[in-house]
């Protein structure tokens, strides 16, 4: 995938340097934690964060990394330094969540200003949109939802940040959780309004779900269509449902969030855009960090210091690492009409670090992972897939279990034998249930 290395990267390194500060929490665990965290997946409301004590078992000393959903308290975001500091070989890969979604919230926010001429569609002098939220208790999605809010004026203060409260339907302005924003472009002023923002979730409790997205566009657009100036969304999967159900047709900005390879193709049929979460990026060093700590070499090799097969990365440009909670970030770019046609293949290793490497001194290995929801749409359409060509790059053999996106258990029942395996890669459906699986690497 080649990059926007323009103004874009600057801006991106602008914001990642003010981006990101979550409280870390004190180390402590206790088995209570397990047990709430065991409640959590079952399906009963925890706020506790959940710290990890190492046994000191023989699976419990494996290298072992958290990615997609940092390990932290679903409600505050208190991050779950206990699991993250499981082992020396312990580490976390995501991506900057307040970084991107600052850049979604201006990608969302430039756009409107220049198409000032055309976008309020009833000419009622205010820009409406609408937010598809895709988990109100996981901080990307809260993340983007404030970002947005942030960047339209329309976010309320709360507890010293933007209230990310889903606003339901709010067309005449009235809602608590959002104001009406005033905009001045060309001389004219506007009224910017969240008509609508629902979480998209469906009935069995799946987030970020895409079908019900595209149900609620139909309902929202029902009654109150033709206010409707701009769609956003938390993700690519829901935004595109919403373009492919309405505003496709009749020709309504929509803004995702992923770059997932059909959200990129879209651009060409006036999708308006989207963000790279960098998930070449991510993928790669979810896998990276298990090789490093298997071969027991510094962690940075082919990360922030070439291998001997030349992968490296720029650090501050690809991705940016937190030693004290031993995180790696990967950091986004925008997607619109201006680059598309740079990130058409998501799923393509990224050039810099797509080097094989010997399996003299990185010798086949076998890797647990998992994905919390195989119906995820970034996850099992662009992520997974990366994984998959990585796995082969760096010798390892990777065993995939896809989750059903609800319950903890679907997937820890698939982790009976920790034995088998050299190493795990580990992504929670509930950011809270750390403990359950290092619970099972515990015994
Ligand atoms: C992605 C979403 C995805 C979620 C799952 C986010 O980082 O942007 O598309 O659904 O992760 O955890």
């Amino acid at each position: 995938m080649k990059k926007n290395f323009g103004k874009k990267a600057a801006s991106v390194m602008a914001v990642a340097a003010l981006s990101l500060s979550l409280v870390a929490c004190g180390n402590g665990g206790s088995t209570e934690a397990a047990s709430e965290a065991a409640d959590a997946s079952a399906g009963t409301a925890s706020t506790a964060v959940t710290t990890s004590n190492n046994s000191g078992s023989e699976n419990s000393q494996k290298p072992l990394v958290w990615f997609n959903r940092q390990p932290s308290n679903s409600s505050t975001g208190e991050l779950d330094m206990g699991a993250l500091t499981y082992n020396d070989k312990t580490y976390y890969v995501g991506f900057d969540a307040n970084q991107g979604a600052d850049l979604q919230g201006e990608m969302v926010l430039d756009y409107i200003k220049a198409n000032a001429d055309t976008i309020d569609r009833n000419g009622d002098g205010v820009i409406g949109y609408v937010l598809a939220i895709g988990d109100i208790g996981h901080n990307d999605s809260i993340a983007r939802t404030r970002g947005v809010r942030k960047a339209l004026g329309t976010g309320v203060e709360k507890d010293g940040d933007v209230d990310s409260t889903p606003a339901e339907t709010n067309t005449d302005g009235s809602a608590s959780v959002v104001q009406d924003a005033t905009l001045e472009i060309d001389g004219k002023t506007y009224k910017i309004r969240e008509l609508a923002s629902h979480e998209m979730k469906n009935s069995a409790g799946a987030t970020w779900d895409a079908a019900t997205a595209g149900n609620t566009i139909g309902t929202w657009t029902a009654s109150f269509g033709d206010q409707i100036d701009v769609v956003v969304s938390n993700n690519d999967g829901m935004g595109m449902a919403m373009f492919n159900a309405w505003s496709k047709e009749n020709k309504v900005p929509t803004f995702g969030y992923d770059a997932n390879s059909d959200a990129v193709a879209a651009i060409a049929d006036g999708y308006s855009g989207t963000i790279s979460q960098h998930a070449d990026v991510q993928a790669y060093l979810t896998l990276r960090v298990l090789r490093n700590a298997l071969d027991g070499v510094d962690i940075d090799t082919g990360i922030g210091t070439a291998d001997a097969a030349g992968n490296v990365l720029k650090e501050g440009e690809d991705y940016r690492y937190d030693a004290e909670t031993r995180s790696y970030y990967a950091l986004n770019l925008a997607v619109t009409a201006d680059n598309y046609q740079d990130f058409t293949d998501a799923t393509k290793p990224y050039a810099p670090v797509a080097n094989q490497l010997d399996a003299s001194t990185s010798p086949s290995k076998k890797v647990w992972l998992d994905i919390y929801n195989a119906g995820d749409n970034f996850l099992s359409a662009t992520y997974q897939p990366l994984l998959e060509n990585y796995d082969d790059l760096m010798n390892l053999d990777v065993e995939y279990i896809g989750g059903d996106g609800q319950t903890e258990s679907n997937i820890t029942n698939r982790l009976g034998n920790p034995s088998q395996y050299d190493a795990f890669a580990i992504n929670m459906v509930k950011t809270d249930n750390a403990a359950s699986y290092t619970s099972i690497l515990n015994q």
